[in-house]
């Protein structure tokens, strides 16, 4: 982190990692802020890709007032594009010299970043190799310290694919498991699946215990099918893509795709995996068979068990729009980045506007990685949310608090 007082003139934009939603948020509110102090922003296209090849370009699109009025901020995505290039990774002993020949020649005095953990690494690097730079926290994986733009974008579409999944689910008296993104963290299946009332959330920090997500899913979806004056029912589990066993293994089996440049594997296959599992049980238990009969499901050789229906919302869960907060949220930090710049700060991460103050923290410690607290879990389980593990006592505790008291917006 370094503070020197020599004010900027000329910024360039990057977007980074895995797009979502805010981010032309971001990109607005730098653009604007930087116009409204005199100094002039660029769009470096593709992420890191773009950095490393900015020698190469004849010019840079300037954000000047009528390009920025063409960046909208409610639209996910970035008008920046993205890519997803570790520059440490690059084949080339003189990626630094070429990325600084680059900035020279396009007159650019510092760089404004919106990535996550991945993005914030490089930041770190370019700003220890004399690059000013700020990072503006984007992921809707939402594991890094600080909050970052995205991350209540993708809840909300979640919130609503398996909100909007119980329809078919009662009207076909299927099981539902929607595989969601996120990673190794279940903050956005965990709020989201909240938000939708889901009946079973089973995220990367509850090693799965399917003996407690079969107990759970059978007293609920018996119920509100004998209960039902129709025989109609359902019952919603979200998986986070990154869920594991008692044994530490991943249900993802990654559909043989390759990792990416950042070492990441792709995950995908936990929701097939939990379907799989749960029907290989319902195979098994005479209830359930005798449950088909007396709710008058049961067709021998066509219609003996439950169905169990996976849905891969995929990368729509990070498309499309942007939540009011996510588009707040980004302007505020797209536009601290460049003020912070501009008072030669460089190698931090904006966290928010606080009561007025721009809030920043070192980037190489807002990268560090956060998951959902256990005790959190256990709060929600005292509603019967079932988390992939029987119920866990849950110890209150307690504490009075005064004056200014954490707040969303403040
Ligand atoms: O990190 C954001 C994220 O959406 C993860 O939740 C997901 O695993 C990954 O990106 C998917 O990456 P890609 O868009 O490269 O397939």
């Amino acid at each position: 982190m370094t503070e020197d007082k020599k004010k900027m003139k000329n910024i360039g934009i990057i977007t980074s990692g895995g797009d979502c939603g805010g981010l032309n948020a971001v990109i607005r509110g730098a653009a604007k802020a930087a116009l409204m102090r005199g100094m002039r922003t660029f769009t470096i296209p593709n992420g890191y890709a773009g950095l490393y090849n900015l020698v190469n370009f004849d010019h840079l699109v300037e954000l000047d007032e009528e390009r920025t009025d063409h960046v909208n901020s409610q639209f996910a995505g970035s008008d920046a594009g993205h890519s997803r290039v570790k520059i440490s990774k690059i084949n080339d002993p003189d990626k630094y010299d070429r990325i600084m020949m680059g900035l020279r020649k396009h007159n650019l005095d510092g760089l404004v970043i919106s990535g996550g953990d991945d993005t914030g690494s490089v930041v770190v690097d370019l700003s220890e190799h004399g690059i000013p730079c700020v990072h503006a926290p984007k992921t809707m994986d939402l594991d890094l310290q600080t909050y970052s733009v995205g991350g209540d974008s993708a809840i909300n579409k979640i919130a609503d694919i398996v909100d909007d999944l119980k329809t078919t689910g009662t009207t076909h008296n299927r099981i539902m498991v929607i595989e969601v993104f996120g990673r190794y963290a279940g903050h956005t299946a965990f709020r989201g699946g909240i938000a939708a009332d889901a009946d079973c959330i089973l995220i990367p920090e509850v090693p799965v215990d399917f003996n407690a997500v079969y107990a759970h899913l059978k007293h609920y979806y018996i119920r509100r099918i004998l209960n039902s004056d129709v025989h109609a029912g359902t019952y919603t589990i979200v998986v986070a893509e990154g869920v594991r066993g008692e044994d530490g293994k991943l249900f993802s089996d990654g559909g043989g795709k390759p990792a990416d440049s950042f070492g990441h594997p792709k995950l995908a296959g936990a929701g097939l995996f939990v379907k799989e599992k749960l029907e290989s049980m319902m195979r098994e238990d005479p209830e359930i068979r005798q449950f088909m009969k007396t709710s008058g499901m049961y067709v021998p050789g066509v219609f003996e068990i439950p169905e169990i229906r996976e849905v891969i919302p995929s990368h729509i869960v990070r498309s499309g729009a942007t939540s009011a907060y996510d588009v707040n949220f980004g302007k505020q930090i797209g536009a601290a980045a460049v003020i912070l710049l501009d008072e030669g700060v460089s190698g931090v991460t904006v966290t928010k506007m606080y009561d007025g103050k721009i809030r920043y923290m070192p980037t190489a410690e807002a990268i560090a990685q956060r998951f959902v607290g256990l005790e959190t879990v256990s709060f929600y389980e005292q509603m019967d949310v079932c988390f992939g593990r029987f119920r866990q006592t849950y110890e209150p505790k307690l504490e009075e608090v005064h004056g200014a008291v954490e707040r969303l917006y403040s």
